[in-house]
């Protein structure tokens, strides 16, 4: 939620910063903005829309702002205040000498607005931020040093906060802090910068380092210092950024969704690269969180929010059934606030694309806590929600920048199905044999999927001709259940159309009462050979449906004959293993809803009202 960029450097800002705030748009769209000092005139210009970028880029060509070597740029996810020109950042302090940016909630905002008010200042927006940027003036005006102000500021503010700052008496200076939401600086020669996450600067850099919890950063063209809120210097390790500006841009396609649709077979094998040796997983990750540690596990909590839930509800039935551990998948945010029973032998499984999510940051921070050990799965690296965790294991998607998850999805998956694997082989529960198996069913998933994404045009067709469904249910069981509840999901965020993803078996429990003539309904169809149990139950659910005029569209195996007779449409998915097919049945559903958002005129990439990494609670 809300990206940030800041930069100091030979170059002239306004094209940095814009470049930057291009990159992370999708944390927020709801305004945009940024200060720079005029190196002419030596004066703070600020220039800010509400709406997406385009509204800032062409406020700028009206009236453009004298550019200058140093600067701060915005994008905002609304939260105090609605989606104006006058709450978007940046705010301004010291009679207009000074610009602060932030992300975050400021929760002790009222209580230092009052504290303002009562010495006279006045606030023209709703913002938290605002506050922020009057008691910096303040401070400033009292010290005439921006590095001692800003470290008397934020030792004042409660809350998750990154903020931005710089003053036109000390230009060539941008200082920043964090507390529960994302830094991070690149490293550049004669330039250095600061933002959300590293596609704010790697088109320039990809020598990063991220800021720690609860430190200060500032940042001149030579130099970057990192101290703690009282201002003791504090050692920062670099990290090199392992995808290059290209993989954060569209390339050519119409979106990036549909990119990122697209790119789900490198998604699977980047991950699995380099962690399969003779048919067996080898997770270093994994091993340098001790053998011992995980064989003494007795159970099994995964947390995350969303898609990456229903990575690890899918995920669910793999460990349990391979490494005989009992495993629980609980929303971040329910999960920290019931009070659950947590005992050294619980392992907590934390797994976020960002590595942002506030709601799992704060999950993984209270499991700590309370004594359980955490491995996080997470595709950002230099995130927050890794560095809190005991272990991580990196997903290799590369950079997710829509703002529905597709691409992670899939690596997500894959990197819970090493950890089983892996977990299996410690406390040997699967022979060498099984494990080998599995292993081979994964690996050809990548090519398998690929075989998915040609029939990327007849699922087109399909939603082309259903954009003007009201509502859209889904329904599979076992592996099948989250994925009918990822497709319902992605439905709804993208199309804004009302969906329900259902267990196949909970139908005739209530919802069955939704189905009348003509209601679409999606059917993930297990394998009749994999689950020779499963597929004749979910065969009778369809005809149950198809029986009460709902129009059926079933995603089944490739042969499967059994559906034919009862269903409208069969989108086919290649053969696979039971626990392997969420990998494949998910992918049409995505399709489905990008391709239905496109046949609505809506923005595939940025939906309405959402934000890519939610770094409030
Ligand atoms: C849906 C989607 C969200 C995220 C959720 C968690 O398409 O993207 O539901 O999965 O907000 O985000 P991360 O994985 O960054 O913690």
């Amino acid at each position: 939620m809300c990206g940030i960029v800041g930069y100091v450097g030979d170059k002239k800002s306004i094209e940095v910063l814009v470049g930057g705030l291009r990159r992370l748009e999708y944390r927020g769209y709801d305004s945009a903005g940024i200060a720079v000092i005029d190196d002419e005139t030596g004066a703070l210009g600020v220039s800010k829309k509400s709406g997406k970028l385009v509204k800032l880029t062409d406020e700028l060509a009206a009236h453009p702002l004298g550019d200058g070597s140093a600067g701060i740029g915005h994008t905002r996810w609304a939260t105090h205040g609605g989606p104006t020109d006058v709450n978007a950042h940046p705010h301004l302090g010291d009679d207009g000498k000074l610009a602060l940016i932030h992300n975050g909630i400021i929760e002790n905002f009222s209580e230092l607005k009052n504290e303002l008010l009562a010495e006279g200042y006045g606030f023209a927006s709703e913002t938290d931020t605002e506050v922020a940027a009057a008691l910096l003036g303040r401070e400033y005006r009292a010290t005439g040093d921006l590095r001692t102000a800003f470290q008397n500021v934020v030792s004042r503010l409660d809350g998750a906060f990154t903020l931005l700052a710089l003053h036109s008496e000390e230009p060539g200076l941008v200082v920043g802090a964090r507390r529960n939401s994302p830094l991070v600086i690149g490293i550049g020669e004669g330039e250095n910068f600061l933002g959300s996450d590293v596609a704010a600067f790697v088109q320039y850099t990809r020598t990063a380092m991220a800021v720690g919890q609860d430190q200060i950063v500032a940042i001149t063209p030579d130099s970057v210092t990192v101290t703690d809120f009282a201002g003791a210097p504090v050692e920062v390790e670099t990290f090199e950024v392992e995808w290059d500006s290209a993989a954060a841009d569209k390339g050519g396609w119409s979106s990036f969704m549909a990119k990122e649709v697209a790119e789900q077979p490198d998604a699977v094998a980047n991950t699995l690269r380099g962690r399969i040796v003779d048919d067996a997983v080898v997770v270093p990750e994994l091993a340098a969180f001790g053998d011992e540690a995980l064989a003494g596990i007795r159970r099994i909590v995964i947390i995350a929010c969303g898609t990456a839930a229903y990575a690890g509800m899918t995920a669910q039935y793999a460990i349990e059934k391979w490494a005989r551990v009992p495993v629980t998948v609980e929303l971040s945010h329910e999960f920290r606030y019931r009070d659950p029973v947590i005992t050294d032998d619980t392992l907590v499984i934390s797994i976020s694309q960002s590595g942002e999510t506030m709601d799992t940051l704060m999950a993984v921070k209270y499991a700590r806590e309370a004594g359980a050990r955490v491995i996080s799965i997470c595709n950002t690296q230099g995130a927050t929600i890794p560095r809190e965790s005991d272990a991580v294991v990196y997903t290799h998607a590369g950079p997710e920048v829509a703002v529905a998850s597709t691409k992670a999805f899939v690596a997500q998956i894959t990197a819970l199905y090493l950890f089983g694997l892996h977990l299996a082989r410690v406390r040997g529960s699967l022979s060498v044999e099984e494990q080998a198996e599995q292993v081979r069913e994964l690996v050809a998933i990548p090519a398998k999927i690929a075989t998915v994404l040609e029939s990327s045009a007849t699922v087109a067709q399909l939603a082309h001709w259903m954009a003007d469904t009201r509502a859209v249910l889904f329904l599979g069981r076992h592996v099948g259940f989250p994925i009918a509840m990822e497709g319902a999901l992605k439905l709804k965020e993208l199309a804004y159309i009302h969906a329900e993803g259902f267990a196949a078996g909970e139908l005739k429990h209530g919802p069955i009462a939704l189905i009348e003539p003509g209601q679409p309904v999606f059917v993930v169809v297990p394998s009749p050979r994999g689950s020779a149990t499963l597929h004749p139950k979910v065969v009778s659910n369809i005809q149950e449906i198809r029986a009460r005029g709902a129009r059926v569209i079933a995603i089944a195996e490739e042969g499967d004959a059994a559906v034919l007779p009862f269903a409208d449409e069969v989108v086919r998915i290649p053969l696979a293993a039971p626990l392997f097919e969420p990998l494949l049945a998910v992918v049409p559903l995505q399709i489905f809803a990008m391709e239905l958002s496109i046949a609505k005129g809506l923005d595939v990439d940025q939906p309405r009202n959402l934000a890519k990494s939610v770094t409030v609670e």
